[in-house]
């Protein structure tokens, strides 16, 4: 192949963060070393560790960063430390308003159940047959970016959707859906919510003008709840505003078992795309070398496809992550006995060499 040349910055972030955040950056440099691409990884501060060299979550200069890079690769932000902080030093803050300034509007947490890991689902073998969902969350607007006051006795978060807003989404959520099964559920309250009826009238119209081989089904959120619960394996892409995709995110993701498996993209129109494990920084554990890297390498494959256009690496680093668990290399988490992060990494290498 010609020349591939890859900008990506680099945020590390809090507690395990920058643990998880090693393991990636060793395995793509053993990556780039096989694939043959080469690349350039500017790190940057975001979260608790810029607030303390910065007083902020999100310094300019790290959002500057990102907007001459391809991607960025972020570990988890947050502490206890950072807990009583007023709102505007917050971490969280530094996510929130990384993803509206760079406008990462469509958020990917797909939910795949690998045979040697059935086994840690809290759910019965029988319903975990097929479970291969890919849950498209709208990630800069309604109740998360809308009009927001308190005062003593009363409290606002307006929750706003403009179709276009629907649309974008939309369409992202259509494309890869095309490229699966080809089915799309909109989960959505359109029984109560005037946004979610907005909802339903713009992605029908997207999806009948645009995408008519797709097919489309609607679901109310709470049942949406259930339902996966108890037929995972059902659903192929789940399309859904950013609060409902929040929720239903953390609820998918436990049908792993783990939190430290499932990586996440958040995509903009130029497809520059921030790649960030679901789990949090986990400062209970930080500082000992046993975080489970799997989500951040899933999340750095996950990288490589969406953002990068290297179809090929990305495979190649799953299929290390893979064959890893089929030999039962895990972290703590899931194995008593397990192993801890740097060795767990450097068993993902030795087979990419292979
Ligand atoms: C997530 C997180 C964030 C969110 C928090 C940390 C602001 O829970 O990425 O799902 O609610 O979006
Ligand atoms: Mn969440």
């Amino acid at each position: 192949m010609e020349n591939r040349h890859y900008r990506i910055v680099g945020l590390p972030g809090d507690c395990i963060g920058p643990e998880v955040y090693r393991a990636a950056a060793q395995v793509l440099d053993c990556l780039a070393g096989v694939q043959g691409f080469t690349y350039e990884l500017d790190e940057q501060r975001i979260g608790g560790a810029a607030v303390d060299a910065a007083g902020e979550p999100l310094p300019q200069t790290t959002i500057d960063a990102c907007r001459k890079a391809d991607a960025a690769l972020l570990g988890a932000v947050g502490g206890p430390q950072w807990d009583d902080r007023p709102a505007e030093q917050r971490p969280e803050l530094g996510l929130l308003k990384i993803r509206s300034a760079l406008n990462l509007f469509c958020n990917l947490r797909p939910v795949v159940l690998h045979p040697a890991l059935q086994h840690f689902s809290p759910l019965k073998p029988d319903r975990l047959v097929n479970v291969d969902l890919m849950i498209v969350r709208e990630l800069t607007s309604g109740s998360y970016f809308g009009k927001k006051w308190r005062n003593e006795n009363e409290a606002e978060d307006v929750c706003r959707y403009t179709r276009e807003e629907i649309e974008r989404v939309t369409r992202a959520a259509c494309r890869i859906a095309m490229q699966r099964d080809r089915r799309l559920t909109l989960v959505d309250k359109a029984n109560v919510l005037e946004t979610s009826r907005l909802w339903r009238i713009v992605v029908r119209d997207v999806v009948e003008a645009e995408f008519p081989k797709l097919d489309l089904e609607f679901l109310y959120v709470d049942a949406a709840a259930m339902h996966l619960l108890t037929r995972p394996g059902d659903f192929d892409v789940m399309l859904t505003e950013n609060m409902f995709g929040d929720i239903l995110s953390d609820e998918a993701s436990m049908l792993s078992g783990s939190l430290g498996l499932l990586p996440s993209a958040s995509i903009n129109e130029q497809r520059f795309g921030l790649y960030e494990p679901i789990h949090g920084s986990a400062p209970d554990i930080a500082g000992q070398g046993i975080a489970n890297p799997y989500a951040m390498l899933l999340s750095t494959a996950m990288m490589l496809r969406h953002s990068l256009d290297d179809g090929e690496a990305a495979d190649a680093l799953e299929a290390g992550v893979y064959s890893c668990w089929e030999d039962g290399v895990l972290t703590r988490d899931l194995d008593p006995d397990g192993l801890r992060t740097q060795e767990v990494t450097d068993a993902v290498c030795e087979r990419l060499v292979r």
